[in-house]
């Protein structure tokens, strides 16, 4: 019977029903009811389980973070890294006087890989515990450990070939292969020539060695993916920085003591935040307060009535006038960097744009956010 056959017996009423009826089978919606209408219960639990885990897997990546994905491989099967080699960093005047000068001053390793005496001006690390490791602890974070780096071998770097210590510096891989957690700031310290890491190897294992076992980092699962994720190998020559013009050789300190990291809001070493660097903003966790860092551009709301000899007095006693810096600001190590070097830094703030943000209050005793 031809289908007018079919209408011809239906009321009027019915067949314009069975008419909708016939054009909304034929829209996508109506084939997928018709579909839904002949599958099983079975497979509509299976339907609705696959939904669910598809929901659960992507749940992360929607909620936290789209690199949760890349973290989580690099979590199982370890971070990006390069192979050891055995080469080594023959020790000579020039490396050792250069790697001081590096340790001591901009990198200021031993700010973190010490216990410091707070109370002192500039925070030395404590007499005879210089390299000897820092547990965060005693900074409201018991997860987090700077280990002993000084030559002793039970405890310290001893054992630790060159080619591990370079690698943990500037790349992030401990020397057992581990992801470093980016408290260890390799990825300034990554731009370092291989020249002035060999100095800073050759100088950190001619300090004294201190007997002094610590456990490692226990992080947790956050921790573990962020330390994962950024690791990432040098596996071409990193030459001499082109120290011709005040500008390009302020660029280099600055990039390797991370100025920027600590003088800009919301900043995170991978994150394409560049557009307020140095403006201040940053709540910035300290053993004693958190201090808000100021903005160091020569923005009107910045330090743009510092000259060159205001800069240079700031770096090398932390007082602004009567004002004492608060001890987070490391200028009890950059007070260690030559005349001409603290004013090649200075002439990097004026190599960037002028941009206004924070006042550049400082608020003691404020909370972490
Ligand atoms: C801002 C703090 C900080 C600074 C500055 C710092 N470190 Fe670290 N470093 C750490 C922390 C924290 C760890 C441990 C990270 C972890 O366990 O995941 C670490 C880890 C290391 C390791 C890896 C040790 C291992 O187990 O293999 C070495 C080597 C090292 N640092 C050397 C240095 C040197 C050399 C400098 C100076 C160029 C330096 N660090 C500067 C905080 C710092
Ligand atoms: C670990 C974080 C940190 C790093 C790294 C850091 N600073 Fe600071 N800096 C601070 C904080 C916090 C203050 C504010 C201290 C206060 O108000 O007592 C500050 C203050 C200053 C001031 C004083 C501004 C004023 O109020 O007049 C200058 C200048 C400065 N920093 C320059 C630098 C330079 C240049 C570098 C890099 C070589 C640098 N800072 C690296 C945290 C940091």
């Amino acid at each position: 019977m031809s289908e007018i056959g079919i209408y011809r017996q239906l009321s009027a009423k019915e067949a314009v029903a069975s008419l909708h009826l016939e054009l909304w089978r034929h829209t996508m919606l109506g084939r997928i009811g018709c579909t839904v209408r002949r599958i099983s219960r079975r497979q509509m639990w299976i339907g609705i389980m696959s939904l669910l885990i598809f929901c659960a897997i992507l749940s992360p990546g929607f909620f936290l973070d789209w690199r949760f994905y890349p973290a989580a491989w690099r979590l199982m099967f370890g971070p990006r890294s390069r192979s050891l080699t055995g080469r080594t960093f023959e020790p000579s005047p020039a490396r050792l006087a250069r790697g001081r000068y590096l340790v001591e001053g901009i990198l200021g390793c031993f700010r973190c890989h010490s216990e410091r005496d707070w109370d002192t001006l500039g925070a030395p690390p404590l007499p005879g515990k210089k390299g000897a490791g820092y547990d965060y602890a005693a900074q409201g974070n018991p997860r987090l450990i700077a280990p002993n780096i000084t030559p002793d071998s039970d405890t310290g770097a001893g054992s630790w070939t060159d080619d591990m210590l370079a690698r943990s510096i500037r790349e992030g891989v401990g020397h057992d292969g581990r992801a470093l957690f980016p408290a260890m700031w390799y990825a300034s310290f990554r731009h370092l020539s291989d020249e002035d890491v060999a100095s800073v190897v050759v100088y950190v294992r001619s300090i004294p060695a201190v007997h002094h076992p610590l456990p490692q980092s226990n992080l947790n699962l956050i921790e573990k993916l962020t330390a994962a994720y950024l690791p990432e190998p040098i596996t071409s020559p990193v030459p001499e920085p082109d120290q011709s013009e005040r500008v390009k050789r302020g660029a280099y300190l600055a990039t390797l003591a991370d100025c920027a990291g600590c003088h800009t809001s919301h900043y995170h070493p991978k994150a394409p935040v560049h557009e307020k660097p140095f403006g201040g903003g940053n709540l910035i966790a300290g053993p004693i307060h958190n201090v808000m860092s100021p903005n160091i551009t020569f923005d009107p709301s910045g330090i743009s009535y510092y000259t060159d000899d205001i800069f240079i007095s700031v770096m090398r006693t932390g007082k602004i006038g009567a004002r004492s810096l608060d001890p987070v600001m490391p200028w009890g190590v950059y007070r260690n960097l030559s005349d001409e070097d603290r004013c090649c830094q200075r002439v990097v703030g004026l190599a960037w744009p002028r941009r206004s943000q924070h006042p550049g209050v400082s608020s003691h005793g404020a909370h972490t956010p």
